[in-house]
């Protein structure tokens, strides 16, 4: 499977966003990834639609929008309407609402026409988010507690990742995206795709090294 690399602007410098977006598009990047935190599911407060709205028109890149944030339901049609490509909710944020939730969630998300994943924390078991599989474009597993970039990669996730991409191969489903987000770097990017992952997020991987395109062509080979 082609891997794809998703750089996280959570560790751009936020005065200069812009300037980053255009920068990882030429520096070979597949997707722009948009930490969304609400102070309240996560501690910090990142940026809502209106980051969305503004980057959209800076780059062809799909923009991949990870949400940290209670009650996602509220905020689909903001973030959809700002342009984002697929959208990504918790379930540790939806499953304390209601079981039905997080199936809501996704389905409202695809009702604009947009894509949609569900995110697992590293303490909570893959299977929690096999009904919704077939749902989903993409499925987003943490291999870090969320909330901070900069975290040391918890390698447990490894073996959800098989048992995901085994799903995704018995629902009749072999290339749906499966996502690492947090502690990525150059040395563990194979066997988290020899694992069976496809989409790698990197923040720090990507903006503390001193050349960005390396750094993104490093993950990808
Ligand atoms: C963590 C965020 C990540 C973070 C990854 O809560 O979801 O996307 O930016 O940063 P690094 O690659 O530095 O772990
Ligand atoms: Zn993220």
């Amino acid at each position: 499977m082609q891997i794809k690399i998703a750089p996280s602007i959570l560790s751009a410098d936020f005065s200069a966003v812009g300037e980053a977006v255009k920068n990882l598009e030429k520096c070979g990047a597949d997707l722009i990834h948009c930490d969304v935190m609400d102070g309240s599911f996560v501690g910090p407060i990142t940026f809502g639609g209106q980051m969305i709205k503004n980057i959209r028109p800076l780059t062809k890149l799909p923009l991949d929008v990870h949400l940290m944030i209670e009650h996602p339901k509220t905020q689909i049609k903001f973030f959809a309407d700002a342009g984002a490509d697929i959208i990504t909710v918790h379930y540790g944020a939806c499953e304390k609402i209601s079981p039905d939730y997080l199936r809501e969630t996704l389905e409202l998300i695809k009702s604009h026409g947009v894509k949609c994943g569900a995110v697992v924390n590293p303490d909570v078991p893959v299977e929690k988010i096999f009904p919704v599989f077939p749902l989903c474009d993409m499925v987003l597993l943490m291999s870090v507690f969320p909330g901070y970039g900069g975290q040391k990669f918890i390698p447990e996730v490894l073996d959800k990742v098989k048992l995901a991409r085994a799903r995704a191969i018995e629902i009749g489903k072999p290339d749906m995206d499966i996502e690492i987000d947090g502690g990525v770097t150059g040395q563990n990017a194979k066997i988290i795709r020899s694992a069976g992952a496809n989409v790698l997020v990197a923040g720090s991987a990507v903006f503390n090294a001193p050349d960005m395109k390396k750094a993104i062509s490093n993950l990808k080979n």
